[in-house]
């Protein structure tokens, strides 16, 4: 009931349809080799929601080019094990490369996809809260996969791009809606190394150079896919990533597309090389 009135004093006004619809069309049309959605697909997690959601995913596109993970919101109550995210499964799961590699955990989380040189480790900080706490966990099964998925990962010299809903440095947001373990996760980052986190959570394009054992981490949040131009918080966007090996490293280019003000249309916001071998 908290989280229908929250609803209804601002985020309805502020994530609209029409404008995830702008962004759904313009990802298709660009036609990546894969998309990742990290989370908050419902806003109350009503089951009619959920189905909502799986449309949607089925409109980006194949469970085999579609990753999801769930966020707070898609954690916002305890349904029926047929009911909630069930419904996005097959975007929620391992593929076959992926699984050779790391099988699966019964928790079903993290899992691993892999395609070619680009492992996608999918972590699940979602994590049912009291009313107006936005906060999220991973807990130490989760870390203890990743921490041993990035070791594992970097000795076979593949892409490593870790997946989480939450961002995941302490610095990065408080109690309420903060990870309660990033102090825990950013120190596994540090010590095994990854290329690319790609969080969501707190509405805003951010990027942060995390040093690791294996180099730099890039650290990337990205608003909202549904947020109205004039909304408190950045217009919706989404950002591809170019990779490409390069002798003995890789080089990374984000481009992010947003929603312009008028006309309604999505542009070219940023073109960033990340990283050069
Ligand atoms: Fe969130």
């Amino acid at each position: 009931m908290l989280g229908y009135v929250n609803w209804h004093r601002g985020r309805k006004y502020v994530h609209r349809r029409e404008i995830l619809d702008l962004i759904t069309r313009d990802v298709v049309e660009q036609k990546p080799d894969h998309i990742a959605v990290t989370g908050d697909l419902v806003n109350l997690g009503l089951p009619e929601e959920f189905l909502r959601a799986a449309e949607w995913l089925h409109h980006l596109g194949p469970p085999s080019q579609v990753t999801a993970i769930p966020g707070n919101h898609d954690a916002y109550v305890r349904l029926h094990p047929k009911a909630g995210t069930h419904h996005w499964r097959p975007y929620m799961e391992s593929n076959a490369a992926g699984e050779a590699l790391f099988p699966t955990p019964p928790e079903r989380f993290p899992f691993v996809r892999r395609f070619g040189d680009v492992a996608l480790i999918a972590l699940s900080s979602a994590i049912p809260t009291m009313p107006f706490i936005a906060a999220g966990k991973v807990g130490s099964p989760q870390r203890e996969f990743l921490a041993a998925a990035l070791s594992d990962l970097s000795r076979k010299g593949l892409f490593r791009v870790v997946l989480i809903h939450h961002p995941p440095l302490r610095a990065q947001a408080g109690w309420h809606r903060g990870l309660r373990d990033a102090g825990k996760l950013t120190k596994i980052l540090k010590q095994h190394g990854a290329e690319l986190v790609l969080h969501g959570h707190n509405h805003a394009q951010t990027v942060h150079e995390l040093e690791t054992a294996t180099g730099p981490a890039f650290v990337v949040g990205v608003p909202s896919a549904s947020e109205a131009v004039e909304g408190r918080i950045p217009a919706a966007r989404w950002n591809e990533y170019g990779i490409a090996r390069e002798g003995n490293g890789w080089r990374v280019e984000m481009v992010g597309r947003s929603i312009a003000a008028n006309p309604d249309h999505v542009w070219e916001c940023e073109r960033r090389l990340l990283r050069e071998a």
